[in-house]
Parts: C-alpha cells; sequence; structure tokens
C-alpha cells in the first residue's frame, strides 16, 4: 500500500486527478471505477476544469460505477446514476454507452450484477478504481462481514451507512436497504486502487484498514492485498495512524510522486 498524505482534501484531489489524467492519456481505451458520495466530488470538479481547459479528452474513457440502490430509477434525485451526471458526465465529452451502472431496477437483479461483471470483463478491466471508505470501513457498499472474494451482488446496507447517506435523501428512512454494489474480489481486480478518505470521521477505519489486520470487519482492509494500492489522505483522516511519519518519509523519497 501507498499512503499518501496531503494537508487538505483539496491537494490530495488534485494528485488524483493528475494520476487519472495520466492514465487517461497513456490508455487507448481507459476504463475507469468512479464512486458516488462526498470525497471524489471535488476530484470530479477538477476533471471537469482539465476538459474544460482542453487538456482532458474523455471521449474514449469507459467508466463503471461501483454501486447503486435498488429500487430507485436512473432519474430519481437521490440515485447514483443521477448524482454521477449532475456532478460529472453532464460537463465533459464521455460517451452516454460508455458509462456503466449497476441497474437497482433490473428484473432479475441476480443474473444483472453477473452480467455487470462480464461488462467490466469485456472492456479489459478496470485501470484504476477510485474508492471512498464508509466509516466502518466499508469499500462500495461491502458491509462488514462481506467475503473478501465476493463480486457484484446485492448487499444490504448498515444502519450506519443508511444515516450516512441520509443526506442525499430528505432523511434516514427514505434512503434504501439495498444496493448493488461490486465486490470486493471484482475491486480487487482493478489494475490500481485509489481509496480517497477526508476529514476526522475517516480517522479509526483508515487506521483499521491500512495497519490494522486483513478481516471482513472492515472491508478496506482487503486492499493491504492489492499489488498497486494508494491511500491518498488529507492531515485530518491520518490522527490514528501510528506510522504516519514513516508514510511521510517514503513520500518526500519518491521522486516519481514529484512530476504530479
Ligand atoms: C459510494 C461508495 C461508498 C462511499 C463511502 C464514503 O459509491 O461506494 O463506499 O465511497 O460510503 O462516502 P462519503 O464519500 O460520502 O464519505
Amino acid at each position: 500500500m501507498e499512503i499518501i498524505v496531503q494537508p487538505d482534501s483539496q491537494k490530495a484531489s488534485w494528485l488524483a486527478a493528475k494520476l487519472i489524467k495520466k492514465i487517461i492519456l497513456e490508455k487507448p481505451r481507459p476504463v475507469i471505477g468512479l464512486a458516488t458520495g462526498n470525497t471524489p466530488l471535488f476530484l470530479y470538479k477538477l476533471l471537469i476544469k482539465m476538459y474544460r481547459e482542453g487538456s482532458l479528452d474523455f471521449s474514449r474513457v469507459v467508466t463503471f460505477n461501483l454501486d447503486e440502490y435498488v429500487g430507485l430509477s436512473p432519474g430519481h434525485p437521490s440515485s447514483y446514476h443521477h448524482f454521477m451526471w449532475e456532478n460529472l458526465f453532464s460537463q465533459i465529452n464521455i460517451r452516454p454507452e460508455s458509462v456503466h451502472f449497476p441497474n437497482g431496477l433490473a428484473a432479475d437483479l441476480q443474473a444483472h450484477c453477473q452480467d455487470y461483471e462480464q461488462e467490466i470483463e469485456k472492456a479489459g478491466g478496470i485501470d484504476i478504481q477510485v474508492l471512498g471508505i464508509g466509516v466502518n470501513g466499508h469499500i462500495g457498499y461491502n458491509e462488514p462481514t462481506s467475503s473478501l472474494s465476493s463480486r457484484t451482488r446485492i448487499e444490504i446496507l448498515t444502519e450506519q451507512t443508511r444515516k450516512s447517506n441520509a443526506v442525499f435523501f430528505g432523511s434516514k428512512d427514505e434512503v434504501p436497504f439495498k444496493a448493488i454494489t461490486m465486490g470486493i474480489g471484482t475491486i480487487l481486480e482493478a489494475r490500481i486502487c485509489l481509496l480517497m478518505a477526508f476529514g476526522q470521521k475517516k480517522a479509526r477505519a483508515v487506521a483499521q484498514a491500512v495497519e490494522g489486520p486483513l478481516t471482513a470487519m472492515v472491508p478496506a482492509s482487503a486492499l493491504q492485498l492489492h499489488p498497486q494500492a494508494i491511500v491518498l489522505l488529507d492531515q485530518d483522516a491520518t490522527t490514528e495512524l501510528k506510522y504516519l511519519d514513516y508514510y511521510k518519509w517514503v513520500y518526500d523519497h519518491k521522486p516519481e510522486w514529484q512530476e504530479y
């Protein structure tokens, strides 16, 4: 795992945007895995800025979102489909047919989950997967106790997750109980995993994921198995890390990061 600490979430998002830009420029058909929620919002603003300035072209980019609520139509204002079009896709030149979401309204949800896996495979796999982390250590909607080799499937959300997500709805009661999520095994197949975590409230989950044991109770700890997992943090999210000085020292001595 590569742990990178930046003074604040905006600087951290800049680094994420530059890394994604590099991948988009390098690959003939870049495949990017995306997350919703508060964490990547500034990153998406930066990608839009790069597009508007003419330094980034999304016409060859293919995307797969991590998750979607079961039972919400794409047009629902709190669906992840709507979130992504609102905060990114409508403001860049991505082709609508290159954008993929789990469909929370699929008639056969199980079969749809398998189809989603196949779509990712057909696209050649995910080059970089953007991830946030829940306060309970979830990635995607793989809640604690999820199998570390799970695939795309329906997951029941914890009450804590529904509470955290209430800001995107009128109240917690309106947050669906179920979501389709890429599994941990699916996420681990991305060539790069980029986990971003900002703010004091993520500090405990970050420390458990990075320095704790590999355990299904902290799904993000599965990233310890990944050969190229980057954990991008602001200062506030680092307060429970024991080896913080070491991570900073490593970063300062890695010239390849300085080019970003
Ligand atoms: C969202 C997702 C979730 C969030 C996580 C953090 O697509 O997969 O795992 O990344 O719940 O949410 P925020 O960023 O709102 O704190």
